[in-house]
């Protein structure tokens, strides 16, 4: 791959990309699975996905946090739905039901099996980890522990005020976009579009090259900007926090904070096919916000996002054609978006 070039055209819509990608990249990352205080409770699970892997994190009675891919080891439908307070996870398929510690407890008509060995048949592990508020998920269960994934970054949150014990679980959004998910986080990686495509972000926060800081540290890329000192538009952002800030932890997960009061959203990018993007949106704020102040975040929030969608399908689109094979990047304002792709060409090359 020549520095100052984009990776190819084709590997933004090729399943046969996005089947390498699922093998090489996300069957061995950490990824945000879901907000703790669905499991705080004994007797507890949520579902998620890690990429294209669908895993359920549970709870079981002696408290220890453990997760499952959420695939039946009898004829593989996806077992748990949802989120719930219950001690086992049952298949809809044929009643195939586990306990919280993954252990296959009940499989119907196994008795009249004399061969039949429950004590194999536990669903499989995957590594799961808390981190303030939320819970990340690997599904190598033998992988290194999220701090070596979070490097530096739980220091840089703290350094711009955001303490992850004083956040409260507000609200889930889910959007669907037609686009490749590296189309979807290219987009994400960089504000060099800002002064063009988001105008009412631009009047609060400064986006100028020499105020708006970038920088990439092992798998986490950081973009930190400054209020203006004059800040204009539809969005005030009075309150404990001076600036935003947009972290992105390799694959696929983004952490956001805008200015204002405390708050923090974070983000699971879900490949689900190759011109197909979930971005699933968890919100938490301080546990003094009020609501009023509350939606205007979201709602600042929201509009950038929208702003954002119609981006990425129209890049999509051109990429599509195939008729630009290959894209030039600017080395500054786009370092995060460079390095981004060097990580995904070596996972393939
Ligand atoms: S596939 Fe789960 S019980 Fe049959
Ligand atoms: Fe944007």
């Amino acid at each position: 791959m020549k520095d100052g070039w984009t990776l190819p055209a084709a590997w933004y819509s090729e399943p046969a990309v996005l089947q390498a990608e699922r093998e090489r990249i996300f069957t061995s990352a950490w990824q945000y699975a879901g907000p703790l205080h669905q499991v705080a409770e004994p007797g507890s699970f949520f579902a998620s996905v890690a990429g294209h892997i669908p895993v359920v994190v549970t709870r079981a009675r002696d408290e220890e946090l453990r997760a499952f891919v959420n695939v039946c080891r009898h004829r593989g439908h996806v077992v748990a739905q949802g989120a719930a307070c219950r001690e086992t996870l049952q298949c809809p398929y044929h009643a195939w039901t586990y306990g919280l510690d993954g252990a296959l407890r009940r499989a119907p008509r196994s008795e009249r099996e004399p061969s039949f060995d429950a004590s194999v048949l536990s669903l499989l592990p995957v590594a799961v980890e808390a981190w303030g508020p939320f819970v990340f998920v690997n599904p190598d269960a033998a992988a290194a522990p999220l701090a070596e994934t979070l490097g530096e970054l739980p220091r840089a949150l703290a350094d711009g005020g955001v303490d992850l014990d004083r956040l409260r679980f507000h609200s889930h959004a889910e959007w669907s976009q037609e686009v490749n998910w590296k189309v979807a986080l290219e987009n994400y990686l960089e504000c060099y579009h800002c002064p063009v495509a988001h105008p009412g972000f631009s009047k609060v926060i400064d986006v100028d090259p020499d105020a708006y800081r970038l920088s990439v540290h092992g798998f986490v890329s950081s973009q930190i900007g400054p209020v203006r000192d004059e800040p204009r538009g539809g969005y005030d952002p009075h309150g404990e926090l001076r600036q935003s800030q947009y972290h992105f932890v390799w694959p696929n997960t983004t952490i956001n904070v805008a200015p204002g009061p405390l708050n923090l959203s974070i983000e699971r990018w879900v490949p689900a096919g190759p011109r197909t993007t979930v971005e699933v949106t968890d919100y938490f704020f301080g546990p003094d916000v009020t609501e009023e102040r509350i939606q205007e975040v979201i709602e600042w929030d929201t509009q950038v996002a929208q702003e954002d969608v119609a981006l990425v399908e129209g890049v999509q689109a051109g990429l599509d054609s195939r008729a630009v094979p290959q894209g030039r990047l600017l080395a500054e304002s786009e370092q995060l978006v460079a390095a981004f792709q060097r990580r995904v060409f070596d996972a393939l090359a």
